[in-house]
């Protein structure tokens, strides 16, 4: 019997040999009824078979259930391998991640975030920056003008007027938004983003401009430390003026911005006194400096959309 059970190999087959022992007119069963017959030992030998069986037929049972859990699971599991489906998943655009990232550094650096209005007005935009009407610098940006002598912000420098005759000195602060200039090649386009850095407090000197130029340019790029070069410029805004070439990988100089001490007169027109205050400024594209970092030609690609030239670039 013993072999009986254990050779079984499905638990209906199980069951219908515990029932022809143990059910109603099973062996057991009637060895069991006629117990009264027997001597004291025969009982109790009796009573343990019928123990030992029940055993067995329940460890049987133990056993092909889990045979049968086991060929389950072997039968339902997951191939991991497999090729998911395909998943597009959106990212933030190149320049928003830049943008993001030259605010988190400016920050660090103790500079408060400020934005301007994109449409300004002359004073703003030209005539508090030292640049009055008829001035010749004013042919250096080619401007949107509406008809009603406003424009179409073409430098961030508006945003530092702004600053400064909200808040007064000491002032450390960036300006950030969009520009525009009647121009467009591959390496300008007619609505761009810039930064403008402004820092004025007493004693503020050319070389805490430079100082945190290098640092802002060795973080934005991941790099050690970069080789600058400063070439005497102008701008009516700043006195003296420069621009600022870092050295590329490769030893190309690259140019990255415009800088200079704030001009007297700019300081003047939000209600500083120069004699007690200097201060710096600088400004740049951020889309050049993105296209600098992701290694691009043409910068109006930036801003076509074209979400297959995103994902060829790698964003
Ligand atoms: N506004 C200048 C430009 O658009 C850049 C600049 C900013 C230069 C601040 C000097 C100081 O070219």
């Amino acid at each position: 019997m013993d072999d009986q059970i254990k050779n079984i190999k499905t638990l209906e087959e199980l069951q219908s040999l515990y029932t022809s022992v143990f059910g109603k007119n099973g062996t057991m069963t009637a060895r069991l009824r006629d117990m009264k017959n027997l001597d004291n030992d025969a009982r109790a030998a009796l009573n343990a078979e019928n123990v030992l069986l029940r055993e067995l037929f329940k460890t049987r049972q133990a056993e092909i259930e889990n045979a049968i859990l086991m060929d389950n699971l072997a039968k339902q599991k997951l191939d991991v391998s497999l090729n998911p489906v395909p998943e597009n998943r959106g990212t933030l655009h190149p320049l928003t991640q830049s943008l993001s990232e030259i605010s988190a550094i400016l920050e660090s650096f103790g500079y408060t975030r400020w934005t301007g209005p994109e449409l300004e007005d002359d004073w703003h935009n030209f005539t508090a920056l030292n640049t009055p009407a008829h001035h010749p610098a004013r042919d250096m940006q080619d401007t949107f003008f509406l008809e009603n002598g406003n424009v179409l912000r073409t430098q961030t420098s508006a945003i530092q007027i702004r600053a400064m005759e909200s808040d007064g000195v000491p002032i450390k602060m960036f300006g950030i938004g969009s520009t525009y200039r009647k121009e467009m090649d591959a390496t300008h386009s007619p609505m761009f983003g810039q930064i403008e850095g402004l820092y004025v407090d007493k004693g503020v000197t050319m070389s805490d401009l430079i100082a945190d130029v290098r640092m802002f340019l060795s973080r934005f790029f991941e790099m050690d430390d970069v080789e600058l070069r400063i070439r005497p410029s102008y701008f009516p805004f700043t006195d003296p003026s420069i621009e600022i070439d870092m050295k590329w990988h490769g030893g190309k100089w690259l140019e990255v911005m415009g800088a200079g001490m704030v001009h007297p007169n700019v300081l003047r027109n939000c209600g500083i006194n120069p004699d007690q205050y200097q201060g710096f400024a600088f400004g740049f594209g951020w889309d050049r400096l993105a296209m600098l970092k992701y290694g691009l030609d043409d910068i109006r690609e930036f801003y076509n959309g074209d979400v297959r030239w995103l994902k060829n670039a790698g964003f």
